[in-house]
This record gives structure tokens, sequence and C-alpha cells, in this order.
């Protein structure tokens, strides 16, 4: 643990935000996540859902990750930026979480298709049998989405399907929203944010 602080955990994970509905839980992830580093991207359909449902300002060019309120600190990088750390397999990251995952990432990725910097680093995460998480929202699945899924999870990723559970009886949308966001947490393999279920 770094002085001065004894909660933050030495570990860097990197973030990716898609054309998918739900950039509150990435906004939330963001806000809870307590670690040495956070690495940001989003690809361009990623920034317009989130400037439509979150109401933050910035450009890919220019994005400032303040806007998101994060607890560590945060390095953006552009989409195309294939100098990003997570661009190769030798780099420093515990895992990718890709949060909202639109079908069409799911499928890229699926695909072995890297012609961004989220399904690189998601090919990356993949070669080098690290974490990668994928918080796919879309409903009804079709056919194509589940094989997807069923490949991504051959290969070693986490599907985890941005839908909360009611047991915990959430009160507001802020309590459906941190029930997805502790499953996130809990996959990187970090303390939960949550009270765990049972005794
Ligand atoms: C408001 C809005 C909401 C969307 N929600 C979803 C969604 O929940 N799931 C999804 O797969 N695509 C969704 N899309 C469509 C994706 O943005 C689109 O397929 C895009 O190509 C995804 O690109 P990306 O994977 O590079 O981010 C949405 C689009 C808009 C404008």
């Amino acid at each position: 643990m770094p002085d001065g602080d004894s909660r933050r955990l030495v570990l860097k994970v990197a973030i990716a935000i898609t054309g998918a509905s739900g950039g509150i839980y990435a906004r939330r992830l963001l806000e809870v996540l307590d670690v040495e580093e956070v690495l940001l991207t989003m690809t361009p359909d990623g920034l317009d859902v989130l400037k439509f449902e979150e109401k933050v300002a910035g450009t890919l060019e220019k994005f400032d990750p303040a806007a998101l309120k994060p607890r560590s600190p945060v390095r953006y990088f552009h989409y195309k930026d294939y100098f990003a750390p997570i661009a190769s397999g030798s780099n420093a990251y515990e895992g990718l979480v890709i949060v909202p995952c639109s079908m069409n990432t799911l499928g890229k990725i699926a695909g072995g298709i890297s012609d961004n910097l989220v399904v690189r680093a998601a090919d990356t995460m993949l070669k080098e049998r690290k974490k990668l998480i994928l918080v796919t929202r879309e409903t009804p699945y079709s056919l194509i989405h589940i094989e997807n899924m069923a490949r991504v999870t051959r290969a070693g990723g986490t599907i985890l399907p941005a839908s909360p559970g009611f047991y915990h009886r959430p009160a507001t949308i802020q309590d459906a929203v941190d029930f997805v966001v502790n499953k996130i947490v809990r996959a990187l393999g970090l303390p939960a944010v949550m009270p765990d279920w049972g005794k």
C-alpha cells in the first residue's frame, strides 16, 4: 500500500466505454474504484451515448476524466491511440472492463478484430490470460450475440450483463446500479463495495 492511504490498492485497471446504454455504470465504477491508476478510453459512439445519457461534456480528442468524478488517478487515451499501454500485451494493467459493452464491440472481440484501442486491448487481455470483463447491454439477445458471448467466454473473458438483481431491494436507480458495479469490482478480484449476500 502507498504511504498515506491505507485502502488504495496498488493495481492498475483499464476501463473502456462503448456505445451501449448504461454509461451510468461506468460513471459509478470510476467513482468507487480505488486503485493506483485507471486507464480510460472510449469509442466515438461510447462518447455520444455517454453525453446523451449522462450529460457530460468533452470530445474524443480532449476528454477530461474529471467530468466523471473518479476516485483514482485516470489517464485518458484516444480510441485510435495504439501507443497506449493497453495496446500491447506487455502492459501493467490487471484487467480491462468494457462498460457498457455494445453488441458491436462484443462481435468485434469475438471475431478477433482489433481496429480500435478498445478491441485491441481486449485482444491483448485475452492473449495474455488477463481479466477481460464485458458489461454487455442489449435485450433480447439474438443467437449471434449469444454465440459471440460464448466465444469470448471460451477464450477466457467474463460476460457480466448489466442485469441488476432485486433481492437486495433497491430503493433507487443508484442502488440497482451499485449492484452491477459491485459485481464488476468482485470480478476484478477487488473487495466488494456493497455487503455480500448472506451471513
Ligand atoms: C442512445 C443509444 C443507445 C444505444 N444502446 C445500445 C445498447 O444498449 N446496446 C448495443 O449493443 N448498442 C446500442 N446502441 C447502438 C451502438 O451505439 C452502435 O451499435 C455502435 O455501432 C456501437 O459502436 P461501438 O461498439 O464502437 O461503441 C445505442 C445507440 C444509441 C444512440
